[in-house]
């Protein structure tokens, strides 16, 4: 059990009134809010450190690099890398998965699959159709059965064809959680590359890389309290030092001559420039506040607030709500729609009461089209939320079906 209370009081933005409504903030998937602890690394990162890091020899440059590394390191144990040299800084998951679908082009030939399914996020599609329309390798889907991956589909088009499967370990709409670790095992079955987007799984579940023995591995920062602008690519060793930088420039250099230039070795040789200091700082200390709290505990209390909430919305007459519902598969996602009040005007009214949800597409409009729902809301719950806050979201929705006259 989470002390919900007093996690609450490490993130003073909850303690605020919106529309005349205190806040309930349900639109974590989109973003998560930030403990204190990190504002305050943040804050004494450029008070006291700032420094370049890796160039300079004077002693905050000194600090500030050792800071940097040790927050590397703190990512490294936080997902069980093997190495820090698996383990590289980006500007977070689009970045991340960017990253590996180029170093795919240089795998990928004319014939080649890349498996993926629909329930994926813009940024683990987009970055896969330019590949394959890049080398001429086909994209493939898995559809979904009952509201969640459709295993057999993706036994039937796991062919030797395949050279990468892409998938995210958490749907950021439907909110299932995919089996990685079985997955990964039939992927490698058939040769095939390994990558997960972990956007949606790493705030909320212990995360074991070497476990699920996945190739690629990638998350954002600011989705688990931690900063924007900061995210992780976990890569097998032995792929990285396969892949060529995207990125050229300072820092990822070790000689340049007038016409060629050597590499440093892992993971220096992908961080091209400055990199972002105080968000790797920043996204250390909310791995470590995250730890504190506990990730098994973190996974508990979600689930508890789904278990809680999921049936109080099934109540609602005209309600809907996407994706499987064997809640033990689901993490703390849920969208769905009210009749046929457009999630923007849902959301709006749910804003009056000062509940924040995300409409829209989440950045996945081929599940969309699959589900053939234009848009939808979407509820997303975290650490500091409450069986409270799942009770003003069901009365919230209870008043704006009352406000358009309980038409649906
Ligand atoms: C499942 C999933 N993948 C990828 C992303 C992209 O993350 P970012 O915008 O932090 O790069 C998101 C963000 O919503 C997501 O939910």
């Amino acid at each position: 059990m989470l002390d919900v209370e007093a996690i609450r009081k490490d993130f003073p933005i909850l303690d605020q009134i919106v529309n005349d409504e205190p806040l309930v903030y349900l639109d974590n998937a989109a973003t998560t809010q930030k403990p204190l602890a990190v504002l305050e690394t943040i804050n004494r990162y450029y008070k006291q450190d700032n420094a370049n890091v890796h160039r300079g020899v004077h002693t905050l440059a000194e600090r500030a690099t050792a800071s940097y590394e040790a927050a590397r390191e703190t990512i490294r144990k936080f997902i069980n890398a093997g190495s820090t040299k698996e383990v590289l800084f980006t500007r977070g998951t689009t970045t991340s998965l960017n990253w590996v679908a180029r170093f795919a082009e240089e795998i990928l030939t004319e014939g080649d699959q890349v498996l993926i399914s629909v329930m994926e996020h813009h940024s683990n599609i987009i970055p896969w159709q330019e590949a394959c329309r890049k080398t001429g390798a086909e994209l493939v889907y898995v559809y979904l059965k009952d509201g969640a991956l459709d295993m057999d589909d993706l036994r039937a088009k796991l062919t030797d064809r395949v050279k990468f499967v892409s998938l995210a370990q958490a749907s950021n709409v439907l909110g299932v959680v995919n089996p990685i670790k079985e997955i990964t095992q039939m992927a490698h079955q058939v040769g095939a590359i390994m990558v997960v987007d972990g956007a949606q799984s790493t705030p909320n579940m212990k995360i074991d890389v070497q476990d699920l023995d996945v190739d690629f591995f990638a998350f954002s920062g600011h989705k688990m309290a931690g900063p924007t602008g900061i995210g992780v690519l976990y890569g097998k060793e032995k792929y990285l030092e396969q892949m060529s930088p995207l990125e050229f420039g300072g820092e990822m250099i070790d000689f340049v001559y007038e016409q060629s230039a050597s590499w440093k070795e892992l993971p220096w040789k992908f961080e091209a420039g400055t990199p972002n200091m105080a968000g790797a700082i920043g996204l250390a200390t909310a791995v470590d506040y995250l730890e504190n709290i506990g990730m098994d505990a973190i996974e508990a209390h979600e689930q508890e607030l789904i278990a809680y909430v999921y049936p109080k919305l099934q109540a609602i007459e005209g309600l809907t709500i996407y994706g499987s519902q064997d809640l033990a598969q689901r993490s703390g996602v849920i969208a769905f729609n009210l009749g046929d009040l457009h999630p923007h005007d849902l959301a709006t009214a749910l804003d009056y009461e000062g509940v924040a949800v995300r409409a829209g597409h989440h950045c996945a409009q081929p599940l969309l089209q699959y589900l053939e729902v234009p848009a939808t809301a979407r509820a997303s719950f975290y650490i500091y939320n409450t069986k409270a806050d799942c009770d003003k979201l069901i009365d919230a929705l209870q008043k704006t079906k009352e406000f358009f006259n309980g038409t649906f």
